[in-house]
């Protein structure tokens, strides 16, 4: 990145000597006014400084400082005497409505053992709906759950970034046996199911200290060759580089033009929006959200996806490999990852933003556009048998005003995999969506992340989850969960993905498996009412994924092989395992991730459902 006065302003600010980022920089930037000549007055907008022959931006707003004290003051609070009740105690609602005072202690989870504690969490209705599933893989090896739980953590803990004597996130991957590339940086969507392990067992502060280091890192001039992006674009990742001679650390970010085809990631905003949101649920503590820097740099990611242009939907267009998928894999368009995760980016930020200094307007259009795309979404990506017969039987070239076929979608275009694949029960929304293109592959994030933010309505949840149960040899095999389903092949692969060796088929991006995705299917089961679903898939993840080494994805049409590439003691992997049997534990923890249905929000469902 052509960052001007990035890693060198970390030096310059290491001078300074202050223990907080923002106690570095707002001093930083004294000194820096005090050469350029600039005057205290009307600095609410961003700044420029030139130092030598480096430029540096501010964002800071010397009308409204950040409120150092009150953040150093936020203190960890204790318990508040919330005793562990298991699921059947507790209504889904109240799991939903997870209070925001509610703080959790430190605990040993090396005592949990998530497949004792979810007995009686399965109604009688789940019981019986959950037959058609039992002739799949099991796991075959006797497995010890408190020695893979302690060796998580300790794998994860062993990840841990510091910046300057304080955590900031973890690395994508800490495997000795491999060239590590960009593996040993810290990756914003990696760290998610970290900062949520974190989150669960009582330890924020690693938390706090990531976000303000992303909100930091988004806050350079970035460019690529002459161009410079836009000021809301999050890193992709980031790397601190250690000075031993020196004693000090500086620090490199990627926003896309490091990363294979340049792609700047689209998936970094949200979820930082995301884990913000978490944190505040987490801890209950307003404050750091609440900061006018997290206010300012909500308003900019968003102001990077609201602003009008030539749209003619509600959806966000998006280059090929913008997200967790970041190499091509046409997903170009309006991938389901990005609009899902958008929609609950909105839900957070509608949760998140306070009203004076511009949030208001903010809040007008962000419930304007969560009430047009839930609406889109709800009714052009949902698919099911009913919805596929319809399709099958379209017209082609009629008007839109009066059009069936809304997109001039040619029925040709369905792929023949389909046709028997979609079962009698279920449904899914389908990956992509635009004029006369619907890409019907299967995509897990934006299913997943559709249910938690309840983009999808209760019925279509409750269907994506029969879906899953229904094709579980196709989507979990022996280790869950594809990425995406079926995988390109022949010819298809060659133009798609323009023959890229990491991308075969059934591997990697291409209908690999990854063990992180587990999480999210965790949350859902739970939110749906369905935790056997999530049970049984981590039982065939208890069976390999330490023995193998904590693998990035699994190859092979069941996932029964260590990825040809897979690094191994894979962060996330790690993670999104603890994750799962955190929230399994203790299902209350779902408030962090999840948001309830917004009633305002249901549209008319003109389409067929499979319910
Ligand atoms: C791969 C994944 C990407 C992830 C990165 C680091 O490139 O596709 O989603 O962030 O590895 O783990």
């Amino acid at each position: 990145m052509a960052v001007t006065g990035g890693s060198e302003l970390s030096d310059d600010l290491s001078s300074v000597g202050l223990e907080s980022d923002f106690s570095e920089l707002r001093d930083s930037v004294s000194a820096l006014r005090l050469e350029s000549g600039l005057q205290h007055a009307d600095t609410s907008s961003e700044r420029r400084s030139e130092v030598g022959n480096r430029t540096i931006e501010f964002h800071h707003s010397a009308k409204d400082p950040i409120d150092l004290v009150k953040l150093m003051d936020v203190k960890h609070r204790q318990a508040g005497g919330e005793t562990h009740r298991s699921l059947d105690e507790k209504s889904f609602s109240e799991i939903m409505n997870f209070p925001e005072t509610a703080v959790r202690p430190p605990r040993a989870l090396e005592t949990v053992k998530s497949s004792e504690c979810l007995e009686g969490m399965v109604s009688p209705g789940i019981r019986a709906n959950s037959s058609s599933s039992t002739s799949q893989p099991r796991p075959q090896t006797t497995f010890e759950p408190n020695a893979m739980i302690s060796s998580a953590w300790e794998a994860l803990r062993k990840s841990l970034v510091h910046f300057r004597g304080k955590p900031v996130g973890t690395l994508a991957a800490c495997d000795p046996t491999e060239d590590s590339l960009n593996y040993n940086q810290v990756f914003v969507r990696d760290f998610v199911p970290s900062g949520l392990a974190f989150l669960m067992n009582g330890e924020p502060e690693i938390v706090k200290n990531f976000l303000l280091k992303a909100l930091r890192l988004q806050s350079w001039e970035k460019h690529i060759d002459c161009f410079t992006l836009g000021e809301g674009v999050m890193p992709a990742s980031f790397k601190v580089l250690h000075d031993p001679s020196r004693k000090f650390d500086t620090m490199i970010a990627d926003f896309g033009e490091s990363a294979i085809g340049r792609v700047a990631p689209v998936d970094s905003g949200f979820w930082w929006i995301i884990l913000l949101r978490a944190y505040v649920k987490s801890t209950g503590d307003h404050s750091l959200a609440d900061m006018s820097d997290c206010q300012r740099g909500m308003r900019l990611i968003l102001t990077l996806c609201l602003s009008d242009g030539f749209d003619t939907f509600p959806t966000l267009l998006c280059a090929d490999g913008c997200c967790m998928i970041d190499r091509r894999m046409g997903i170009y368009g309006y991938p389901i990852e990005i609009q899902s995760l958008f929609f609950m980016a909105l839900r957070c930020a509608r949760f998140l933003l306070r009203p004076e200094a511009g949030g208001k307007e903010f809040l007008e259009r962000i419930d304007k556009r969560l009430h047009a795309l839930s609406f889109h979404i709800r009714t052009y990506y949902w698919l099911d048998h009913q919805q596929l017969n319809n399709i099958y039987r379209y017209k082609t070239e009629e008007y839109s005003q009066t059009a069936v076929n809304k997109f001039n979608v040619i029925p040709d275009s369905i792929p023949d995999w389909l046709f028997d694949w979609m079962p009698m029960k279920g449904g899914y929304f389908i990956g992509n969506v635009s004029p006369a293109r619907m890409d019907f592959r299967w995509f897990t994030i934006g299913n997943c992340v559709a249910i938690l933010s309840s983009l999808s309505t209760p019925d279509q949840s409750s269907a994506i989850m029969d879906l899953i149960e229904e094709r579980w040899e196709e989507l979990v095999g022996f280790m869950p969960l594809k990425v995406c389903y079926p995988a390109l092949e022949s010819r298809e692969w060659q133009i798609t993905t323009g023959c890229d060796p990491k991308n075969t088929r059934w591997s990697y991006h291409n209908g690999g498996s990854w063990p992180v995705l587990l999480w999210m299917l965790t949350a859902a089961s739970i939110k749906t009412g369905r935790p056997q679903i999530a049970r049984k898939a981590i039982e065939l993840m208890e069976a390999r994924l330490m023995k193998d080494g904590w693998p990035e994805y699994y190859d092979g049409k069941l996932g029964r092989y260590i990825g040809k590439q897979a690094r191994k003691f894979q962060t996330w992997s790690i993670a999104g395992y603890l994750v799962s049997k955190m929230m399994l534990e203790d299902p209350s923890h779902l408030g962090m991730i999840s948001l309830e249905e917004d009633r305002k929000m249901k549209p008319s469902l003109t389409r067929s459902v499979s319910f």
